[in-house]
Formats: C-alpha cells, structure tokens, sequence
C-alpha cells in the first residue's frame, strides 16, 4: 500500500522515496518528511511540536505548516488567501476528516466558523516515484467570498547547511528553456508567467539541491505545475533557515468568486525526490508523461516535413505538392502545411479566424492537396491558430467583443492580433463547431495548434461575475475546446506552439503529444534549448526540425543528429537543396526510422552538458537496455591531445556490448567506466557523431 495511516499522521511511499505529513499537538497539519524511502514505519519522523522564538515569531509562523494560509500571525508566503462577504481575511483551519482511497489520501481541514472546507489531495505514483498533489476549495457558507490566492502545492525541504541550489528553465523568444542553477538567496525568490500562456521566459518546474547534485549524484527534490496559463513559483529561504517552495495559479491580477456551495479545483503539482541526481527526475517525469499524460504515450512520432521555412504564406496546391514530393522521396511520414491556407491569408495582417481554404489559393479546397500527399503515401497536417483573431478578419467584423478587451481602449495588436476570449462558453462553442468542421471534412491526421501572443488589457466586458476570472477560464476554455475536439477525433496528433515553446507544460502535454519548442533551429542553440527541455519532458514530445538555419556552417548530418535526438523533423526548403543534400537526409531519416523507439520510448542520460564543455553527449537506453544511442557534439574547441572519454550509462554492467565504429565488445561496466574514445580526427570543430551501441547475443 503506498498510503498508509500511522501513528504520526499519514505517509506516502513511492518505489525510492516517502513523504509523510501529520497533526501537530497544536492541531496544525504539519509536514514531516520528504525524501529517500525508510525502513521502517516507524523511522519517520513525528510532526514538530510547536515552537515559539519570541511575540514576533509565534508558533503559526514557525511550524511547517502543509498548506498555511493567509491568516493569524503568519508572515511567510501563504497557499491561500480568502475575502469573506464580511471583510473576514483569516481562516482558523481545524482537521475534520481524512480517507485514503487506493493510491489518493485525501485531508479535509475546515473553518467552522466560516464554513469554508480545504481538501488537501495527495496521489502516490509508486513506478514513477512522484506524488501529485492539488487542492480542493469549497465554500459551505451562504455568502460568496472571493478567493485572492489558491496554490496547488507548498513543498518544504529537509534542513540543509547552506542554501539550496534552485534550477530552473528561463529564455525569451527564440531563447527559451535555458537551464539555470542558483543558490537560493535569503527571502524570496518569485519565476512566473503574467502572459497567459506557461511562456517562453520562466517555466512552471523546479528542481532543489544542496548545491552537490549532478546528474547521477545527489539528492535532488523536483516539482512540475500541469498548468498551461499564469503561474507563480515562490522559494524562500526563511529567517530561520528553512527552505519551502510554493507553486499554482498566479494571484497576480487574479480573483475568484466562490458562490455558496460552490468549489474551486486547483490544477495538480507533480513533485518527486531523486537519490541519485537530476537524471532519474528527468526519466521519472518522462516515463509519467509517456505512460500517463500523453494522448498517445508511447506510439512513435513519424517524420515530418513542415512548410513554413519554405514557403510562410504563400502557400498553395502547387507549392506544396512540389515540396511534398520532395518530402515523400526523402522518406517524410507526415506532411504539415503551416500558416497561410486560410481565408484572406496573405500575410501575418489578415485572416486569422476565418478557419476555411482560401478559394485564390485551393479553389478546390484542401482535398486535392491532401489526396496528393496521400498518394504520396504521407500523412497531412495542418496549422492553425485557433485562440486568435486578425482585426481583418470576417469574425472580427462579426464578433468584435469576443475579442479581449477593455471597452474605453482600442485593445493592443501582437503581430497583428488580437485574443478571442476563450472564457466566454460561446467563443468555445463556436471554435469546436470550426474545427470540428474542418477536420470532419478532411483526412487530418495532425494539427499544429500555435498561439502567437501574449496578453493586454485583460478585459472581459460581459463578464457574468468576477473579470479577473479571465485568467483561469481562459485556460479552462483552452481544455474545454482541446479536450472536446481530441475526443471527437481521437486519432488526430496534436502539436503545441506558441511561437516556439512558449507553451511546454504538463497540463498541455494531455492534449498535445507534441511540442514546438523554439522558432530557434540553430542546431549549436538547439542543444541548450533540448537540454533544458529534456530536464522535464521526454524526447518524444520534442519535435525538432532540420531546417536552412545553421546551414553556412553545419554540415548536413550535424543538423540531422541535433534533431535526431527529438521528434525529427525537417523544415528546410527542400526546393534548394541539392539531389546529393536530399540523398543524404534520405539516409539520415531511414536510419532515424530504425533507432527511433530508442529515442522516443528510452531512458535518456545527459552525459555532457553543452553549457558546461564544447564536446557534448547524450544517451538513450532502450528500458530492457539491449541497445542504446550515443550522441556526441561539439563546438568549438582549442586543439586537445586527446578528446575526452565519453563514460557511458544506463547499460548492463555485466552484459557485453558493441559501439558502432569499434571493433570489439567490452561490458557494459568498461564502457561506464573506462568510456569511449574517440580519436580527435574523428570529432573536429562542428562535427558530431551518432553511434549504436548493442547488447551481444541479445535476444
Ligand atoms: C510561429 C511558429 O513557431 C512557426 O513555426 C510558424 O508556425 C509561424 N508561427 C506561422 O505563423
């Protein structure tokens, strides 16, 4: 059983770790413990007795409360922060209930006098050692209140001697998803979106070490939010040496209006511990996301070939049947005509909305273009922008007010755009009823679905209740009209973008098996970019194309291993490249094809880190580890007298294996320890190589 009862309290085990959580003697549901797996029930520890430092210091705000609210004398960050019809911005939380239902423990924790319920949910993922957790609101009064804050999830850290080390992703656009790792200053430090996407800038994920972790060594406590809208991240170092992170919707411009009887359901925080460094977080949150999360976990992504590095808008039967032959005969399984195809279409000015074929460009709809690349044997894709909207744009001229707004300002355009309201059911309606449509009369195996802005003037004019609820409805409108076409067309594959990533989430990975993450193709950025991806998300969801970007001075088959190391792709204009440079790519995807479900569906070993040396690596194990792939890059190196050894992971120690380009097997345990060498003519500045390493006499 991974939940139990005990006499402390309750206590969550996974695989490897535990977390446990109990009634202090005051009453308050304190937190107890996180971290590596004990033997015994009885190893862990008890709930702290209330402490007190002085009448500044009371024991509210010096007990490690699971979930402290905004009320008495706390100071530190609360989880949540409520106004009462009567002015009331306090809560007394007393303990009433709790029940454990399989792998859920569920707490309920009450104001009696305000008659407002808490229920703290707890789900143990024992394969994956993580705990999701999210929270439950309920207004059992008869007056509405207002809710100012709900996190999903506080975490606090075991006692370290010096301050933590926060990693976390950060960038811009074109930039994103860069890793960093900082001591934790004293106080608080906040990363968040105000964007209404999960944005390009900071990221809802977090890892926490005591500054000694790589990545197979030291103990590493992580967190990711599935949310896809405004979040806020809040770690502080207190006054007296704690360390406690806190994560959900952003409060920022945020408010929520709880009828009587109603309930407020938070997102879900994931979080986990790993005793042996940032490499088992990132396989625990990849095989979640496959196995749990994905639409289509595991199937393996085919090739595709995207058209808008070679043609943006003008876009038509002709263009792309060219491209999709050139596609067709390089091996491409999936053929994706981006921006461009709709109704008045003709540049970034116009049409957004208007989700039907423009009659200049495919007087006979999409049809013949799809049965083209159909009989070309690929699968067709198509690209869409469904939450925006041209001012030039036949739904603008309908629908003025669905577009986001203040009514005493003309609203801020973004490439030319504005934000259909996604709160408002009838913008939701009407968008599942387009798209359904669209898809109902097309052979559409897969949707690129992009967002290309962000927010201003966040008005919602015709709002029934609370304005600031645009936040959250926004993104509950987002799921509503996903969920709604995905089950409708369960087989379509979705990609997200959002200018690149500015939306990768895990609330986004249950509608898109794919994700867009930069308009950067560059392949040297690109390998800062996928580290800080794979930091969280699996291999599978990150499509990578080979474009023109890097051309002058990568060689073909660099751009290929770069973005073999995803979801390959290819968006170059294949009109100018050479039959010799379109032979080559041809046999980079058939070799692609044949080692892929090492990619998508293996466990990944960063071995070296591009920030840290300009030689490279990266490893997938296939998880019966009877083969494997080694990537290894570099950039730019001074002359060396040797390169360095590349130690291998993941494989069986005792096993014998093959690299590819060596002649003679050594165990799994050499080539962990001992590693590969590879002779400095073989990897020169700009080079790389991609090895297959395989278990002798497997199977
Ligand atoms: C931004 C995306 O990131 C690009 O790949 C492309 O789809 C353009 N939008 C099209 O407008």
């Amino acid at each position: 059983m991974p939940i139990q009862k005990t006499i402390h309290g309750w206590l969550i085990e996974t695989q490897h770790s535990a977390y446990a959580l109990g009634l202090n003697p005051a009453g308050l549901l304190a937190h107890c413990y996180w971290g590596p797996r004990l033997p015994f029930t009885a190893d862990y520890p008890p709930p702290p007795a209330p402490a007190e430092w002085s009448s500044f210091d009371m024991p509210a705000h010096l007990t490690p409360e699971e979930y402290p609210a905004h009320a008495a004398l706390r100071f530190g960050e609360p989880c949540l922060s409520l106004v009462f019809a009567d002015g009331t911005r306090d809560l007394v939380l007393g303990f009433v209930e709790a029940s454990i239902d399989g792998e859920e423990l569920h707490i309920t924790l009450r104001d009696e006098a305000l008659q407002l319920a808490l229920t703290l949910h707890y789900r143990a993922h024992p394969a994956y050692d993580l705990i999701e957790r999210w929270v439950t609101i309920s207004n059992q009064g008869h007056q509405p209140l207002r809710i100012e804050r709900v996190w999903s999830a506080l975490w606090h850290l075991p006692p370290a001697d010096y301050p933590y080390r926060l990693s976390h992703l950060t960038g811009r656009w074109a930039d994103e998803l860069r890793l960093r790792r900082e001591r934790m200053p004293q106080g608080t430090t906040v990363l968040e979106s105000r964007r209404l996407t999960s944005s390009h800038h900071h990221h809802p994920a977090f890892a926490l070490d005591r500054g000694d972790a790589s990545e197979e060594h030291g103990e590493v406590w992580f967190g990711a939010l599935a949310w896809s809208g405004n979040w806020k991240l809040a770690a502080e170092l207190t006054d007296f040496g704690a360390t406690r992170l806190g994560i959900g919707l952003n409060d920022w411009d945020f408010a929520w209006q709880l009828g009587p009887g109603e309930q407020f359901v938070t997102p879900a925080c994931y979080g986990g511990y790993s005793q042996h460094g940032f490499g088992p977080m990132s396989r625990a949150l990849h095989d979640l996301v496959r196995d749990q999360l994905l639409p289509h976990h595991n199937a393996p992504r085919k090739v595709l070939y995207n058209s808008w590095e070679a043609t943006a808008f003008a876009v038509d039967l002709a263009s792309q049947s060219r491209l999709a032959e050139l596609a067709a005969a390089m091996g491409v399984e999936l053929f994706v005509m981006d921006d461009g195809w709709f109704h008045g279409r003709d540049s970034d000015r116009a049409g957004l909305g208007d989700w039907w074929p423009d009659q200049r460009k495919f007087p006979q709809g999409l049809n013949p273009l799809i049965e083209r690349v159909n009989g070309l044997g690929m699968d067709f894709g198509l690209w869409v922008e469904p939450e925006m909207v041209s001012p030039d744009s036949e739904l603008y001229r309908a629908h003025p007010d669905w577009a986001i707004h203040f009514p005493s300002r003309p609203p801020s355009t973004a490439r030319n755009q504005l934000i259909l309201n996604l709160a408002r059911p009838d913008v939701q309606e009407h968008l599942i009823g387009l798209l359904d449509t669209l898809l109902a009369a097309h052979n559409i195996a897969f949707v690129k679905w992009d967002m290309n802005r962000n927010v201003s003037e966040p008005g919602w004019p015709s709002a029934p209740g609370e304005p600031r609820e645009i936040w959250v409805r926004y993104v509950q409108g987002l799921y509503h009209v996903w969920g709604e076409l995905r089950r409708r067309h369960p087989s379509v594959i979705w990609q997200s973008c959002s200018g690149g990533g500015g939306r990768a989430d895990l609330g986004i990975l249950r509608l898109a098996d794919q994700i867009w993450v930069s308009d950067n193709t560059e392949p040297t950025a690109r390998l800062h970019i996928q580290e800080g991806f794979s930091q969280f998300y699996p291999a599978s969801t990150m499509e990578a194309w080979v474009t023109d970007m890097g051309a002058a001075h990568l060689s073909l088959e660099y751009r290929f291993h770069v973005s073999m190391c995803g979801a390959l792709g290819v968006g170059g204009n294949l009109l100018h490249w050479s039959a010799d440079q379109r032979a080559e790519a041809a046999a980079l995807i058939a070799r692609y094809k044949a080692v892929r479900h090492i990619v998508q569906a293996g466990d990944l070993f960063r071995l070296r880190s591009p920030a840290a040396s300009p030689i490279s690596a990266l490893q997938y194990v296939s998880k019966d580890r009877s083969a494997s792939l080694l990537f290894v890059f570099r950039t730019h190196m001074p002359p060396q007298l040797a390169l360095p050894p590349i130690l291998l992971r993941g494989l069986d120690p005792q096993a014998r294996y093959t690299v590819e380009g060596i002649a003679e097997p050594r165990s799994g345990a050499a080539w962990m320890q001992i590693g590969l060498n590879l002779d400095r003519a073989e990897l020169q500045d700009f080079q790389s190589t991609m090895r297959l390493i395989q278990q002798v006499n497997h199977g």
